[in-house]
């Protein structure tokens, strides 16, 4: 979604301004742009394409406060007038979100003689804000943001103003202070360098920052107040460090990632909590595992893993599908909402509808200060590190590790949790061994060469198909689909041909054989097939059948999909290089989906 950014009291806001919206980039691609406060005028520079289009235009710039924004395209293909800042008479805006009562207010403006430059939903704020601008800029902001429904994370420029204000609702916002200056953005990472400390503001909330001083309102015009604390380590930005993209080095830190999670899941007694809430609660009678996207793929895992565990109904759901139904939900649920930045939309809403029902939230997220993270009853921490590649990779083996710690600690099996802990000590070095042996060039040589590309599965295998499928669809835009091993000669096979290829996952003996059955049907009608799997697992015809093997390192089934995820991933990261993508940033696509 959208990455904003606001500053004020720095030496040039233009460069600090740029050096933050690189940082914010995995947000949106589609334009970029930046306003600053200058000799009392408001100068706006805005540009179609990525941040670095902006350079240019930028070297000039004076000024010590000004506003910034990259895009992801919600009203309004992606121009130069649709960028941001929208600039109207004393006001320039920059917005995250969507102002989903846009075309009434629109209206409402150009009959009363505005005159709008985009078609963007955005551009109603900076000309509410000159309607009731009578000298008084707190009174316009409250009057503006009254009259706005959606979600709205703001930036707000006033040229009678010598800073800037920063709004929030429903989308994220973190003020930071440092060095005498005063900023907002959209995440922590973009802070670093600039702010030392920063709070993070809540719903409803505006923020006055000026002269080194940073002042809060409710909507209704109270005074509020905000606890700023030193920026955590952890929000450092991600850089390069030698790797070409970062897909490959997030891949790369897997290992890392599943360590890391492991350990805070000891250490922040996170078994004694989901006890306590479990005794509290009386027990539970079901539970729902909810996500988009990735996140859904590793509930869809879990929820598999949870079952057996845990012998109650576990079942996964896509969240933009639970936050509108009809669901049997209700106080024995235990709702488990799964997101990598807990700040996507449908995830956050599905988890208050939950908690409207009367469940209990778990939320599992990698990043602690998200807006999931006020919704739930219980924090279940993923520690894969910042994670910049708009692909999901090291966030998603996180979070197979935390569900499976989850589920390991509501069994109330004290062996079973002590036993995957234990087993969690090696399973970064089977990862390791997996990133490094698999030889994936030919299989992704085949892949950029496929009309479609199917993965196939049974079991755990099954959300690790639909997640192998995901990852080559976004990054390589070569089509096909994630499916059942035993759903595809229900009709899919109808798509079987010499110009396909069809990839099976097998880490299981038994369902592993029911796969190969798969496999020799696709081939028997001329399909190319390839097969990914746990060492020992696949039966020895396959071997022959099959035109690319990739064999990985063994482990338990809960925590299979962490492991066999990593060929796939490898194969999608080299199509799109093959194909000559560019897999950290795909088109159309924005890393945190903070609209509906
Ligand atoms: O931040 P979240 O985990 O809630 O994001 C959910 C999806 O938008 C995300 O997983 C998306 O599908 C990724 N681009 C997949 O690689």
């Amino acid at each position: 979604m959208c990455g904003i950014i606001g500053c004020t009291g720095v030496k040039c806001a233009a460069k600090t301004l740029y050096r933050g919206l690189e940082d914010l980039e995995y947000r949106g691609y589609d334009s970029a742009g930046i306003a600053v406060l200058d000799c009392g005028g408001i100068i706006t520079v805005k540009r179609k394409g990525r941040v670095a289009a902006l350079l240019p235009a930028i070297e000039e710039l004076g000024g010590t406060t000004g506003i910034g924004h990259t895009r992801w395209a919600t009203h309004g293909r992606p121009s130069d007038a649709n960028a941001h800042p929208h600039t109207a008479g004393a006001f320039s805006v920059v917005h995250n979100g969507i102002i989903e009562n846009y075309a009434e207010l629109k209206k409402e403006l150009a009959d009363e003689g505005c005159t709008f430059f985009s078609q963007t939903d955005s551009e109603v704020v900076v000309h509410l804000l000159n309607k009731y601008y009578r000298g008084d800029l707190k009174e316009a902001v409250l009057s503006t943001v009254r009259r706005l429904r959606g979600a709205f994370a703001l930036c707000i420029l006033c040229k009678d103003y010598s800073g800037f204000v920063a709004v929030k609702y429903c989308n994220p916002i973190i003020v930071g202070t440092g060095g005498g200056a005063l900023f907002a953005a959209s995440d922590m990472p973009a802070l670093c360098g600039l702010a030392e400390n920063v709070a993070v503001m809540q719903d409803g909330q505006i923020a006055f920052a000026a002269e080194g001083k940073i002042t809060f309102c409710d909507f209704s015009g109270e005074a509020a107040s905000l606890t700023f604390s030193t920026l955590p380590v952890s929000a450092r930005p991600a850089r390069l460090c030698g790797f070409p993209h970062y897909m490959i080095k997030e891949i790369n830190e897997i290992p890392a990632a599943i360590k890391a999670t492991a350990s805070a899941f000891t250490s922040e007694n996170c078994a004694e909590k989901l006890a306590r809430i479990q005794k509290k609660r009386g027990g539970f009678t079901d539970v729902v595992v909810c996500g988009c996207g990735t996140a859904f793929h590793s509930a869809l895992a879990a929820a598999y893993c949870g079952e057996e565990l845990l012998k109650i109904p576990v079942r996964a759901e896509t969240a933009g599908e639970f936050r509108y139904r009809k669901s049997s939900a209700g106080a024995g649920t235990l709702f488990i909402a799964v997101s990598q930045s807990g700040e996507t939309a449908d995830t956050v809403e599905a988890a208050r509808a939950a908690k409207r029902l009367g469940a209990c939230v778990i939320a599992v997220t990698n990043v602690a200060y998200s807006a999931i993270t006020g919704v739930a009853d219980v924090v279940i921490p993923v520690r894969a590190g910042v994670e910049i590649c708009v692909a999901a990779t090291k966030s998603y083996c996180g979070q197979i590790v935390a569900l499976a710690l989850t589920f390991a600690s509501l069994c109330q099996s004290s062996s079973a949790l002590k036993s995957m802990l234990k087993e969690l000590k090696t399973l970064g070095a089977a990862c390791s061994a997996a990133i490094t042996d698999c030889r994936v060039e030919d299989v992704a040589r085949a892949c950029a060469s496929s009309s479609g590309v199917y993965f196939i599965g049974r079991g755990m295998d099954y959300p690790v198909a639909l997640e192998g499928s995901l990852k080559l669809k976004e990054v390589s835009y070569v089509p096909g689909e994630g499916y059942p091993a035993g759903e595809l000669k229900h009709g899919t096979i109808a798509l079987i041909d010499g110009g396909t290829l069809t990839v099976a996952i097998i880490t299981d003996k038994t369902l592993g054989e029911k796969t190969a059955s798969a496999v020799e049907q696709i081939c028997s009608r001329g399909g190319r097939a390839a097969v990914v799997c746990f060492k020992g697992c696949a039966p020895l015809s396959l071997k022959e059948r099959a035109e690319f093997f990739i064999e990985v390192p063994a482990c338990s089934a809960c925590l299979s999909p962490a492991v066999s995820v990593i060929p796939l991933q490898l194969i999608a990261y080299r199509t799109a290089v093959i194909l000559g993508r560019d897999p950290d940033k795909p088109r159309n696509l924005a890393k945190s989906v903070t609209v509906e």
